[in-house]
């Protein structure tokens, strides 16, 4: 028995590790391998750092340590690890005292530490199962969720020449989406958003800093325009020196949001809207990582904004009708509507009337109403709410008739017009304005989706189920494809009947979390739950939810293949065991199959055969479950089983052949009982073989056992008819066989 001395703890004499070579021992909850190599004894955690196998069973030559599951290669001496997916194995200080091994078992590393240490190798090397056991570490020891997101900002920014892209827009998305989630769920969203830079990042050329100028007399102002002038000509270097130079001057972030959504908007809906998207992106990162890290986040984005496509080079805003002269000829009236409005800004109550026209078919009117909103006094950020909010509508109203790609198109607008809102929020501007115009000539692009329009689903006078059903159901509901429109009422019908919105929200977060990462489909539930916080207590709040939960479920389920990573390591974080041990378990093997098979096929036909088949197998898994017997392999018409009764396993075998008589059809049965080996889903061993060939000696319609089953069930009052011993093919010896009569 192990005793303690503080953080010592005894835990095998001398004498036992040096006579077995490697030894494992338990101690305080931890199970440890003892090596005794030279006159020195090691201590290592005996479950390895990849994916728990249990290091006793490793090979170790030349002072090497090497894992037999994955191969994975440890120096004995330190536990370093010579693949870093693995991650270094725990080793422990060792002291001999007296004849005995004592171990010290205190904390040697500050487990934050280690753990954000391992989140940038994984992020490094895009391996993530080492980013999901490193965040889960981490948030499981205390650390502020805001630390893995820092590091995998600093990490996106730095390693993609091209800058900010869709990676570090799902870490933003996946950070904004947090609080909403159920706690269980944070780690995974993290690991999601991290894995996204780690994917982004991966192969690409890094990124360098860009110095800011010798001096900085030069006014916020005359950066800003600098600013705007190089992006125009696409010069993303000088551009970033302007940047870089207005933060070390001390622009401040209000500044600094306005001078690039500015330029973003200088040109039409930039990059299908994911320009200004990612500035907002970044923006809201900072707000999380804190401004110290602006230089190297605003930089970012800048050679996205002097390299987007602009939509006046596109046709569809240029033909058949001049979309880009419209937003034009509205933008010089800008400031004189925002100077007419003035007096009466914030009392505005034109949303509905312009709602209809930005629904609408005419894209002059749609200029116009949105400078009539400003003349009536509407703010920017009046006029983003109801551009984001007709965006939604979009989504809402999508009809599944069109084709799939275009989901994508109506998620640009929306997550455009989100981001011009939520930016207009941050610094509200008439250059940022123009966004709102942009979005709305987007809406009116995207008219045709909602020809014929979906259903919106709104209050009725049917009962309505109980909450917590109607919200469970929602994730069995997204299990199966394309139920967009049955997940767009599930939602209505639960907001309506008066859920709880915040639920709700967690259920669709965590819904989304299960599947593989889709950038849009995050895009899409991050913009509505902004959305809905800021449409709360109205009726058009339910519709941004119908919104996201529709566009989710259109896109579910995928394999979850990326869950399954995360899977693992919370398996492992949780000390369970991945690996399954082959176990020798003493079982009754049946094995049992129909009697000419193929000439009773090529009798009745192909698609009657099947029926057969079918049939047959369902009488076979009824009787395996009615007497507990555990179904191996079902190929063709054999069927393989184990029983852990060996009397239950004749009267099964008993029950099938006379049940499937009715069918036309007559098996034959073997049992032979013995220890197998059952590993997962497979059971091998000699005793299967035995089976198989005990029933290749039995007669149509007849159950034929061993001897050994016969003794088996002494006293079980079944009766058996001797006959006689058998030579079974490839098996030695002689073997009586027995019939079991019907
Ligand atoms: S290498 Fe040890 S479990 Fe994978």
């Amino acid at each position: 028995m192990s005793t303690s001395t503080e953080a010592l703890v005894r835990v095998a004499s001398v004498a036992e590790v040096r006579a077995a070579g490697r030894l494992v021992a338990q101690a305080d909850g931890h199970v440890l391998v003892l090596f005794a190599v030279g006159d020195r004894i090691h201590a290592l955690d005996n479950r390895c750092p990849h994916m728990g196998f249990p290091l006793h069973r490793g090979t170790l030559q030349d002072g090497i340590l090497t894992c037999h599951w994955h191969h994975a290669r440890f120096d004995l001496e330190s536990g370093g690890t010579f693949d870093r997916w693995a991650d270094d194995v725990r080793t422990f200080p060792v002291q001999i005292r007296d004849g005995e091994v004592w171990v010290d078992l205190a904390p040697r590393v500050d487990p934050r530490a280690h753990q954000r240490e391992r989140l940038r190798e994984g992020l490094e090397y895009e391996i993530p199962l080492v980013i999901a056991k490193a965040v889960i570490g981490s948030l499981d020891a205390g650390e502020d969720p805001s630390e893995p997101f820092r590091i995998g900002l600093d990490f996106g920014v730095w390693h993609r020449r091209d800058g900010w892209g869709r990676g570090l827009t799902i870490l933003g998305c996946v950070r904004n989406l947090l609080p909403r989630l159920n706690p269980e769920d944070r780690p995974r969203a993290l690991y999601h958003g991290l894995s996204a830079v780690a994917e982004d990042c991966a192969g690409q050329p890094p990124r360098f800093a860009v110095r800011p100028l010798p001096t900085l007399a030069v006014t916020p102002a005359m950066l800003r325009q600098w600013y705007r002038q190089f992006i125009e000509v696409r010069d993303a270097e000088g551009a970033e020196r302007c940047v870089v130079s207005a933060i070390r001057a001390g622009t401040d972030p209000q500044q600094l949001a306005d001078m690039l959504f500015a330029a973003g908007t200088d040109h039409r809906y930039l990059d299908i809207g994911h320009t200004l998207d990612f500035t907002n992106k970044a923006l809201e990162a900072l707000d999380v990582a804190g401004w110290t890290s602006a230089e190297p986040v605003l930089t970012s984005v800048v050679r996205g904004c002097a390299t987007a496509d602009r939509m006046e080079e596109s046709n569809s805003w240029r033909h058949p009708v001049d979309l880009v002269g419209i937003l034009e000829n509205a933008f010089e009236k800008l400031p004189a509507a925002l100077d007419a409005g003035h007096a009466q800004r914030g009392g505005w109550a034109g949303r509905d009337i312009l709602l209809d026209t930005l629904l609408g078919e005419d894209p002059q009117a749609i200029a116009q109403g949105l400078l009539d909103a400003l003349r009536e006094g509407a703010t920017e950020e009046d006029l983003g709410g109801t551009l984001a909010y007709a965006a939604a509508l979009r989504i809402a109203r999508f009809h599944t008739s069109n084709e799939f790609s275009d989901w994508d198109t109506a998620l640009h607008t929306f997550t455009f017009a989100n981001a011009v809102h939520q930016g207009l929020r941050r610094a509200p501007s008439a250059e940022l304005l123009r966004g709102v115009f942009d979005a709305a000539i987007s809406v009116y692009l995207d008219r045709f989706l909602n020809v014929p329009p979906a259903h919106l689903p709104e209050p009725d006078d049917e009962p309505i189920e109980e909450l917590d059903a109607l919200l469970a159901a929602l994730p069995r509901l997204l299990d199966r494809q394309q139920q967009v429109n049955e997940a767009g009422s599930l939602v209505a019908r639960y907001l309506n009947g008066g859920g709880d919105p915040e639920r709700l929200m967690a259920t669709l977060g965590g819904t989304l979390l299960r599947e593989d990462r889709n950038f849009h489909t995050i895009q899409a539930i991050e913009a509505a739950f902004h959305q809905f916080n800021l449409l709360r207590g109205t009726p058009e709040s339910s519709h941004v939810l119908v919104a996201a939960a529709r566009y989710l479920a259109a896109h579910a389920p995928t394999m979850r293949a990326e869950g399954q990573t995360y899977q693992i390591a919370h398996r492992l974080h949780r000390g369970e065991r991945l690996y399954a041990e082959p176990e020798r378990v003493l079982a009754t093997v049946l094995f049992i199959d129909v009697v000419g098979s193929t000439a009773r096929a090529a009798e009745v036909g192909d698609q009657r055969w099947a029926e057969l088949l079918r049939s047959y197998r369902a009488v076979v898994r009824a009787e395996l479950a009615r007497y507990q017997g555990r179904e191996i392999e079902a190929a063709g018409d054999a069927v393989l089983a184990i029983f852990d009764g060996t009397a239950r396993a004749i009267r099964c075998a008993r029950a099938i052949t006379n049940g499937v008589r009715r069918l036309g059809i007559e098996t034959r049965a073997g049992l032979h009982a013995g220890e197998v080996e059952v590993e997962g889903d497979r059971v091998s061993g000699i005793v299967v073989h035995i089976a198989a060939r005990v029933m290749a000696q039995a007669k149509p319609g007849t159950v034929c056992v061993t001897s050994t089953v016969k003794d088996l069930v002494a006293g079980s009052a079944i009766v058996f008819d001797d006959w006689g011993v058998h030579m079974l093919k490839g098996v030695p010896g002689e073997w009586r066989l027995f019939a079991v009569p019907g």
